[in-house]
């Protein structure tokens, strides 16, 4: 079993989660088939958990689960540029996860952009799955806002992944 606080977006392809906090999450992770690790927390809370950085992502590396950092400060939202950044990793390989440290802001609002980018939903229903699959995801007005700039700007999006 993955952490409690994990869930799939789809299985086999995409999942959110909280902060992992220790071996046998990222060994749960493992086992439930993900191969990838989106990580959102910045360094330092990163190393409240796992006392320096780089223990966390050699953790990682130990259990075979290649990760992709990229910082976003609990409250607000990625850059268009990250958002750019992590939705074409996802579609490079294997099941990904997304976390951050509650799993809900950061993770809700990544997850639902990839959503409004990688499966065309409007801003409005990408956030009702999400809050559907994690209650209480997309925690700020900055993350809301994100996500309708995302809907907005989506072509042009869709242009940056090729770029
Ligand atoms: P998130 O924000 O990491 O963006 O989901 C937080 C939500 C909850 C907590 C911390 C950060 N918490 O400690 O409960």
């Amino acid at each position: 079993m993955m952490p409690s606080c994990a869930y799939w977006v789809e299985r086999g392809r995409l999942a959110g989660s909280c902060m992992p906090r220790g071996m046998d999450d990222l060994r749960a992770i493992r086992d439930s088939g993900i191969r990838r690790v989106v990580v959102l927390p910045e360094d330092h809370e990163i190393a409240e958990y796992w006392g320096d950085v780089r223990s966390y992502f050699e953790a990682l590396s130990a259990f075979d689960l290649d990760f992709l950092h990229e910082p976003v400060p609990d409250m607000e939202a990625p850059s268009v540029g990250q958002l750019v950044d992590i939705v074409r990793w996802i579609r490079e390989d294997g099941p990904a996860l997304v976390h951050c440290v509650g799993g809900i802001g950061r993770t809700g609002t990544v997850v639902a952009a990839w959503l409004i980018v990688e499966r065309d939903l409007p801003a409005r229903e990408a956030l009702a799955l999400v809050r559907s699959l994690k209650p209480g995801s997309v925690q700020s007005y900055r993350q809301l806002s994100f996500l309708a700039e995302v809907e907005e700007k989506l072509e042009k999006i869709r242009g940056m992944l090729y770029e």
